[in-house]
């Protein structure tokens, strides 16, 4: 097991490169099984959920290289169509798999999916809109065969907005006979991303962005090179930090359209930022409390900020409430930020934060991704010596991480344990 050891209290300058989005990359990942021709992804953060979707593709047959950034995939020979448990067990996205395998292969074998643990996470939405395509669904002893001669096209209208079970079903769609109209899409950017994606390799994707989604099937996808967008969550992770640490910063490759509602907050709580040819500026402020944070789908407050968020409100001025909308466990960040000396009481979905001047150094441990990220960032702005482990949590998710924030003067390394 590995860790950070941070020691606290210095203020962060300088520029940041924002990596790929995580959750763009996946899906992209996803729909490189539908054509035998080969893929190429620019700028392809070497994280480890990338590299465990990188493997399922070998499992099942695709010869993937990685050289620096750019990662090639070519499924020529690919014929396998059973994603193994121990892989599927360690990311939640291969359940993304379900519909291109399906859809090139006629049939898919996979176990139930893991992730991070923060929350029932449900797929019937995903096996719902699968089956209104015309798939046959068993479920036993922890795995899901899907079978299919056929996809039809079909109407889906999902419960709620899931990105998932969204790009699972464009995944399968895009190949089906006829059309698709999936209503109450998710309208995530990254969705947006995917739909893009997809066109480039041959298919017909419309609406993608909006509460509407059609698709008119094709019989055939072609080879693509592309290059996904920036990742807004590591983007607003570090806006957040700076807002904590003091400084100013510059993140380079960074899309302001896609976090209005986070640059929204941290004006209200008086940092000045402004976005200007992929580059976003950010000065520190007072710090005054943002009151209330309520996390929503897109574009409403990100679930996947929620953490951060939520240490930087335990050392604003004042109080503030955070509301969790999503996700019925995502609070493993708050005993740990507690022992740092944040005053904080959780009831329900809702975090009620009392604002102290600064936190102070202690052994952390991160629960999940975000969560370890929020860690992270508490440490560096916290008074004393921290320590955050387990680091595989985010390695999942932040290339480079430690490197980045000590190019902009944190006091972070990574240690084994
Ligand atoms: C994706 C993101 C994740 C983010 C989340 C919400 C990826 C790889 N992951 O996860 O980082 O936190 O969106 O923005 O893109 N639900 C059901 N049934 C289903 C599917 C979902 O009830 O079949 C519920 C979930 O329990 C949750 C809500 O829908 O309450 C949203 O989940 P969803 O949008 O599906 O999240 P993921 O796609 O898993």
């Amino acid at each position: 097991m590995e860790k950070y050891v941070i020691e606290g209290g210095v203020p962060l300058y300088g520029e940041v490169e924002i990596q790929s989005a995580k959750n763009a990359v996946l899906p992209l990942l996803a729909a490189a099984v539908l054509t035998e021709q080969r893929v190429v992804i620019h700028r392809c953060p070497r994280i480890t959920d990338v590299l465990n979707m990188v493997q399922i593709l070998a499992e099942l047959g695709f010869s993937t290289n990685f050289v620096g950034e750019d990662l090639t995939i070519d499924g020529a020979d690919a014929a396998n169509h059973e994603i193994p448990a121990a892989l599927a067990k360690e990311l939640r996205s291969s359940v993304f798999m379900l519909g291109s395998v399906i859809a090139r292969f006629g049939r898919a074998r996979i176990a139930y999916p893991g992730g991070c643990d923060i929350g029932l996470r449900p797929i019937d939405l995903h096996l719902s809109g699968l089956r209104r395509l015309g798939v046959c669904i068993g479920e036993e002893g922890g795995y899901i065969d899907c079978v299919c001669s056929r996809l039809k096209g079909a109407e889906i209208l999902l419960d709620c907005p899931s990105v998932g079970a969204t790009e699972n079903i464009m995944l399968a769609a895009v190949r089906a006979e006829g059309e698709t109209v999936i209503r109450n899409a998710a309208r995530e950017p990254e969705i947006v991303d995917l739909a893009n994606f997809l066109n480039r390799m041959g298919a017909k994707v419309y609406g993608a962005g909006s509460q509407t989604v059609r698709i008119d099937g094709v019989s055939s996808l072609h080879g693509v090179e592309y290059t996904p967008i920036s990742d807004r969550i590591e983007a607003g992770t570090f806006l957040i930090a700076s807002a904590m640490c003091g400084g100013e910063l510059v993140l380079n490759n960074a899309d302001a359209e896609n976090l209005t509602s986070l640059i929204h907050k941290l004006c209200e709580i008086s940092c000045k930022i402004h976005a200007d040819d992929g580059k976003i500026y950010i000065k520190s402020g007072d710090r005054v409390s943002p009151k209330l944070v309520e996390t929503s789908p897109y574009p409403g407050f990100p679930t996947d900020l929620q953490a951060q968020m939520t240490a930087l409100a335990c050392i604003c001025n004042g109080s503030t409430v955070v509301v969790e909308n999503l996700f019925e466990t995502r609070f493993k960040h708050v005993p740990e930020l507690i022992r740092m000396g944040a005053d904080i009481t959780v009831r329900g979905r809702s975090a009620f934060i009392r604002g102290v001047p600064h936190l102070r150094g202690a052994d952390v441990f991160a629960g999940d991704l975000r969560g370890g990220a929020a860690l992270t960032l508490a440490a560096i702005s916290a008074e004393g010596l921290s320590s955050v482990a387990d680091l595989s949590h985010i390695d999942r998710g932040y290339s480079g991480f430690e490197f980045k924030l000590r190019a902009l003067g944190a006091r972070i390394r990574r240690v084994r344990i």
